[in-house]
């Protein structure tokens, strides 16, 4: 049997064996190994509930966990067990890496799957989207993060006389200036060129808008790279810098939200993960912390969709196991439990956000209001647009700026001017 036929009857028993009530002893079910990256204490938390899950039925998840947020590190560690010829069996992508991957051949195709759970039904166009490849379904998402989100410590911001978190950039500066004042660092940052681009484009959307964003950074385009908004903005994002603390180097972004859970500093820039840190703190939305959309970007929707691709595998035993994976990632009880724990919210429209928390609600709503309005971005810094060529460019000139402070606003801006936009590296070889 060829294998992706074998993969599809192993996808028919791994739906068969989904829908069987849970198996007292079933140790010799198979194994799927799978690569991730969360490390984090939310994030941890969220894993271990898909862990306990496959457990149920006797599936054993073996870890191949790669540290480094945004899962930079772990993209390096694939090609190389891929090249090597040790896929494992399911990996976490996101945004055309997904692309990248299907189109060398390496991913199972899930549509049996896809088309007796009727995934085009539960899952929003844009999603549907992301996750085929010439027009068959290759991953699973599994959540919906935001990006653009301010989170801040209330008790803090009391000492400091701010009243409320700062809805526009203006007022965040000036939030930030009686922060220092009091003696708090007003903005945490660590030190990832990923964690330099969360900020970066959270600025890049205050000061141009969605329009300038999708043209400038989206899209590329000279002119807009190089016009007075994109001076603002790398100006503005200078000035942020000045709020931030000098011990940043070598920082994880979880320490920097750490910062702000222990009231140390006030604010940080950073996607909804960082609501799971505050959640394994015991601390609760509007009590002891807030989320509000990040300053001046209140309408936008910065996005980032983590999903598991399948990699073709010869055992049908791994092969049951991936079917299996593949199955329960999009059901209602999983999406649920992994998102309450990991700060996003459910990929699949069909779960209802009743048990998740004003943050999580807040988000969905938004999300559907700004898929309406074109004001629904995918997130540069977290892998959702362009090709892996153009994000590293991209981020080089901008963690440089951030972390040189003598260079000049015009010299990173002409930077910005002449990158080359090399191909995307999921075109046609
Ligand atoms: C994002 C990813 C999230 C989160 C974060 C920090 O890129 O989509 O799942 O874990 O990085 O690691």
């Amino acid at each position: 049997m060829s294998t992706s036929k074998k993969w599809i009857s192993g996808l028919c028993a791994a739906l068969w064996a989904g829908l069987m009530p849970p198996v007292a002893h079933a140790s010799k079910a198979g194994e799927a190994e799978v690569l991730h990256f969360w490390t984090s204490g939310g994030e941890a938390k969220s894993v271990e509930e898909l862990k306990t899950l496959l457990a149920q039925r006797g599936y054993t998840w073996k870890d191949f966990v790669v540290v480094g947020g945004a899962g930079g590190n772990a993209m390096v560690t694939l090609k190389q067990r891929v090249a090597d010829g040790k896929p494992p069996a399911a990996a976490t992508l996101k945004g055309p890496a997904i692309q990248e991957w299907a189109a060398q051949s390496k991913l199972n195709d899930l549509d049996v799957m896809a088309q007796f759970d009727k995934w085009d039904d539960k899952l929003p166009k844009v999603i549907v989207d992301l996750m085929k490849y010439k027009g068959h379904y290759v991953a699973v998402p599994i959540n919906i993060h935001r990006v653009n989100w301010l989170w801040s410590n209330n008790a803090v911001l009391k000492k400091a006389g701010v009243a409320a978190p700062p809805k526009t950039l203006d007022e965040f500066f000036a939030a930030a200036d009686k922060v220092k004042a009091a003696g708090f660092v007003p903005l945490a940052h660590g030190d990832q060129d990923w964690q330099d681009f969360t900020v970066f484009e959270a600025v890049a959307m205050a000061v141009g808008g969605p329009g300038f964003f999708d043209k400038a950074l989206l899209q590329q385009d000279k002119a807009a790279l190089g016009s007075e908004p994109m001076r603002k903005v790398l100006e503005t994002y200078r000035r942020m810098k000045s709020y931030t603390d000098a011990g940043a180097s070598g920082r994880d972004w979880n320490v920097a939200t750490d910062m702000v859970i222990k009231g140390k500093a006030a604010f940080q820039i950073m996607g909804d993960w960082a609501k799971g840190e505050f959640l394994v703190a015991n601390q609760k939305p509007g009590v002891e912390f807030s989320c509000t959309v990040s300053p001046g970007t209140g309408g936008s929707f910065l996005f980032v969709v983590d999903s598991l691709v399948m990699f073709q595998l010869k055992l049908w035993e791994s092969q049951k196991a991936q079917g299996f994976l593949a199955y329960q990632l999009m059901q209602p009880v999983f999406q649920e439990q992994f998102n309450l724990r990991k700060g996003s919210i459910p990929a699949n429209t069909k779960v209802p956000l009743d048990k998740f928390d004003s943050c999580a609600q807040t988000s969905g709503k938004d999300f559907l209001a700004a898929a309406k309005d074109a004001t629904l971005l995918p997130s540069i810094a977290h892998g959702m647009a362009l090709s892996s060529a153009q994000q590293a460019a991209l981020k080089a000139v901008v963690t440089e700026f951030w972390q040189d402070d003598k260079m000049s606003v015009a010299d990173a801006q002409a930077k910005l001017v002449a990158l080359t936009n090399p191909a995307p590296t999921n075109a046609k070889k």
